[in-house]
């Protein structure tokens, strides 16, 4: 698989960065990644806007990657040479303060930021998504700027361990007895028919994904409330599920020992489902399709 690293196309096995680069010191950089079907990014600019705010917020400066025809040009040259340029892929960019002797203040100006971009083959879980998968709870002890999508993931990381380690595929994460998300997906839920789903603040990381699903939903006439909803009412729940790049919409059946619905994917979830993921290849083959309705 090749590598963009820093201005040069590699292996990536002769990718290599500075041990002092900050990114392996401090986490300090952000990261981003895309869904690519048959060669085409979806969401180009969503996905860019997010990187353009998480390093305008970490005041990286880094204007090349985040151009559009910049990295079209990288992910291109990726996919082509990686043989992606069919079926389904992600593209990873990241982005660091750049390699220094460490100090925790920043680097002297002029020091390059660290940008490496590749991409991976994808296999969307259908067979988790058709029967619905598990998730626990967690407490979300995360910092007060979950909106910025930093390299800072170790909750994320201990929160995805916790539920694979009991079988479960994600973990919700709780803060002040509110659901905000899981480790890696928004987490959207349905009570008396309204969708219900936290509001975008700085206590989560505002999903692309959960964005297009919840377009889509209102263009179908299903309610939506972007008000979250708490752990107490979990058992109240008639369907959940997440949403994400590598998740789409996945129906969630269980949270730790409580059923969700009948323990199947609920119709609204399945609807959505399917409206986004026709959502995704008609934009991918058209470059810019609106959200068809489910
Ligand atoms: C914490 C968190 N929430 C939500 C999401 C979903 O965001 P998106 O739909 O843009 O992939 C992600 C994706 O990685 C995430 O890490």
């Amino acid at each position: 698989m090749l590598a963009y690293l820093n201005g040069q196309f590699l292996p990536r096995s002769a990718a290599t960065i500075s041990v002092e680069d900050r990114g392996f010191i401090f986490g300090d950089g952000v990261y981003e990644v895309w869904r690519v079907v048959n060669g085409q990014l979806f969401e180009t600019e969503r996905h860019l806007d997010r990187l353009k705010f998480g390093l305008a917020e970490l005041r990286i400066t880094a204007p090349d990657i985040t151009r559009t025809d910049f990295l079209r040009q990288i992910a291109e040259r990726l996919l082509t040479e990686s043989d992606l340029l069919e079926g389904e892929a992600t593209l990873y960019v990241e982005v660091t303060r750049g390699g220094a002797p460490r100090t925790h203040n920043f680097p002297p100006p002029g020091t390059p930021p660290t940008v490496y971009v590749t991409v991976n083959r994808f296999k969307p879980p259908e067979e988790l998504r058709a029967r619905g998968a598990a998730a626990i709870t967690i407490p979300d002890i995360r910092w007060l700027r979950c909106d910025i999508k930093t390299l800072q993931l170790l909750p994320n990381v201990l929160a995805k361990q916790a539920a694979m380690e009991v079988g479960a595929t994600e973990a919700w994460m709780i803060r002040d007895g509110v659901v905000t998300e899981g480790s890696h997906a928004s987490v959207i839920g349905v009570i008396d028919g309204v969708i219900r789903t936290h509001p975008t603040n700085n206590l989560i990381l505002p999903g692309i994904t959960r964005s297009v699903v919840l377009d889509i939903a209102r263009r179908a006439g299903i309610p939506v409330r972007e008000d979250a909803f708490t752990e107490q009412d979990i058992p109240r729940l008639e369907e959940a599920f997440l949403a994400g790049t590598t998740t789409d919409v996945m129906p969630i059946v269980r949270v730790n020992e409580q059923v969700i619905g009948n323990g199947t994917p609920g119709p609204i979830t399945t609807r959505l489902h399917t409206a986004f993921r026709a959502h995704l290849d008609a934009s991918c083959a058209a470059g810019h399709a609106q959200p068809t309705t489910a």
